[in-house]
């Protein structure tokens, strides 16, 4: 069969590049697009790595004329929700605006096939639990609108051109493959779990923000999905795209909740060490409980996680974070497109 080719923009961020290694083991020719911004360097050798902005009209044409591409994978987004609060300009510009421009580099290429990095946060505050893909959708940051207006935008495309995508809502993506040094470690790092384990190794205090949300115990509920399932959803989606050549959106969670103290619990439990905790407010716009009903994706993509134990998530995420490679990886180079 001819190997096909995937280009993924943010292909070297923590998602893109767990999507980026599941579809490479799966045979697809893989082209990580990513301006390297939020991540360390990244040169594996099952991915072609170019390095450049999502939106460079000259390397997207250059990109689509070098390599047969059959679809892509949108992972390339500003995500920090607080900052996107402060720089809603920057996030409209580098999420929604550029979009459009790679959607148009698409259709002038002739690349038909579309997977969009999306969010539960386009939901907003929760009216129903679990969260079905017909909640209505009231993001509460610039951040969830930014999803929300780019799968608008996807819509109107799809219906209007050749265009079919799937977007795909991720809930809280938690673990790593630490064996191939993939995993989660932003600048700066705002997600629950590098902070945890930050804290248990450095033995720092670990910040709890909220403790008086209508929940069991009264912190945040979120339901957190590893990022293999969440890669391994990216081929289904593509799957499902040249099975059914129909656009749709899919949550991707478990169906699960945590709350911040079951996670405390959990992480000291599997690093076998006591984290201080202090207690802080909530922060502005984060919601009490966030839980996906998962049955659109079990049913239509066949998705069903797979590695939904909380103690593996973090110990692959302790694995990644105390790996050597993090610090040989800043020595690599990575490959540029001519
Ligand atoms: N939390 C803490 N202390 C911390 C960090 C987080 O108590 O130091 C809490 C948060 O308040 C929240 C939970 O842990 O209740 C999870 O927080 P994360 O920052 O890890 O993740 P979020 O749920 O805020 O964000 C995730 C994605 C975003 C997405 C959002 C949708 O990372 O990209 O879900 O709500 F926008």
């Amino acid at each position: 069969m001819l190997q096909r080719t995937l280009l993924i923009t943010g292909g070297a961020g923590y998602i893109g590049s767990h999507i980026a290694y599941a579809a490479a083991k799966k045979g697809w020719q893989v082209i990580v697009l990513d301006s390297f911004v939020h991540q360390q360097q990244f040169s594996p050798s099952w991915a072609q790595v170019i390095r450049g902005d999502y939106a460079d009209t000259v390397l997207l044409a250059r990109i689509f004329s070098q390599y047969p591409i059959q679809a892509v994978v949108h992972c390339a987004s500003f995500i920090e929700v607080g900052i996107s609060v402060q720089k809603p300009l920057s996030f409209y510009e580098n999420n929604v605006a550029k979009t459009i421009t790679l959607l148009e580099a698409m259709l002038k290429h002739h690349v038909h096939q579309l997977i969009f990095s999306s969010s539960c946060a386009v939901y907003g505050m929760p009216e129903q639990l679990p969260l079905s893909e017909n909640h209505p959708t009231k993001p509460l940051s610039p951040y969830g609108r930014t999803k929300l207006m780019i799968e608008h935008i996807l819509q109107d495309v799809s219906s209007a051109s050749s265009l079919r995508f799937v977007s795909l809502r991720y809930f809280n993506a938690a673990g790593a493959l630490a064996q191939e040094c993939l995993g989660e470690q932003h600048k700066p790092e705002t997600h629950i779990i590098p902070l945890l384990i930050q804290a248990a190794l450095q033995q720092m205090p670990f910040k709890v923000f909220g403790t008086d949300y209508p929940t069991k115990d009264g912190t945040a509920i979120r339901d957190y999905v590893h990022v293999l399932d969440i890669a391994q959803a990216h081929l289904l989606a593509l799957e499902y795209l040249e099975r059914t050549g129909m656009s749709d959106c899919f949550n991707l969670g478990s169906g699960d909740g945590f709350s911040v103290k079951e996670l405390i619990a959990a992480a000291q439990d599997a690093m076998k060490t006591e984290i201080k905790v202090v207690y802080e407010q909530a922060r502005k716009g984060d919601a009490p409980t966030l839980i996906a009903n998962p049955h659109k994706a079990h049913t239509i993509l066949g998705w069903k996680p797979v590695y939904k134990d909380l103690s593996f998530m973090l110990k692959s995420a302790l694995a990644f974070l105390t790996k050597e490679c993090l610090v040989q990886s800043s020595e690599k180079q990575t490959v540029l497109a001519d």
